[in-house]
């Protein structure tokens, strides 16, 4: 029996010590916000906390970890609106979506250490691939974030990246007078 601590809850696992943590996420907690990506630590999909360290999930075995504390991208924020959550929303950073659970973990290693990071810290510190590409609007969204913790602005709730369908509909007759381009 392998036991540590998932987003504040005390598990018990039955499973091979050599079992990569990801899978003791994803298959046995039903925890799928780590993604399985390369299985090689070098995609960052998987990444979590443990121990206050990110850590790609797929490249910890669980019996390595006993007594740590784990969080993923489920315990970071229980209404889900840790600052990082709402910056990645209101900046539209997620396009398919597939790394963000990863790189806003990473993040949020980053901005304990160090809310006000620059760019290249930023840059530097943010490993995850992101195939969609959406790198610039990380940047962005990781020291908007920063400021939010600093208390230095509020990020809206609930905002929703893309065009809502109010908006979509006010925009038909400008569409068809040819002047949609602005
Ligand atoms: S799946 Fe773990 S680093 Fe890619
Ligand atoms: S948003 Fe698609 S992989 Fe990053």
């Amino acid at each position: 029996m392998i036991r540590f601590t998932v987003n504040n809850q005390p598990v018990e696992y039955r499973l091979d010590p050599a079992t990569p943590l990801l899978w003791a996420l994803r298959d046995a907690s039903n925890l799928t916000g780590a993604k399985y990506g390369c299985g090689t630590g070098h995609c960052g999909a998987c990444i979590v906390d443990v121990d206050g360290t990110a850590r790609a999930a797929c490249q910890v075995p669980v019996g390595t970890i006993e007594g740590s504390y784990v969080t993923t991208i489920e315990g970071l924020s229980r209404e889900r609106n840790h600052p990082l959550q709402l910056a990645f929303l209101a900046e539209g950073v997620p396009q398919c979506g597939f790394c963000i659970g990863g790189m806003i973990m990473q993040a949020s290693v980053l901005l304990r250490k160090n809310s006000n990071p620059t760019e290249a810290q930023v840059r530097e510190s943010i490993t995850v691939i992101c195939r969609c590409g959406v790198y610039p609007r990380v940047v962005e969204a990781i020291q908007r974030a920063g400021r939010a913790l600093r208390g230095e602005e509020v990020i809206p709730a609930g905002f929703r990246p893309g065009i809502d369908p109010a908006d979509a509909a006010r925009q038909v007759p400008a569409l068809t007078r040819g002047s949609g381009n602005r």
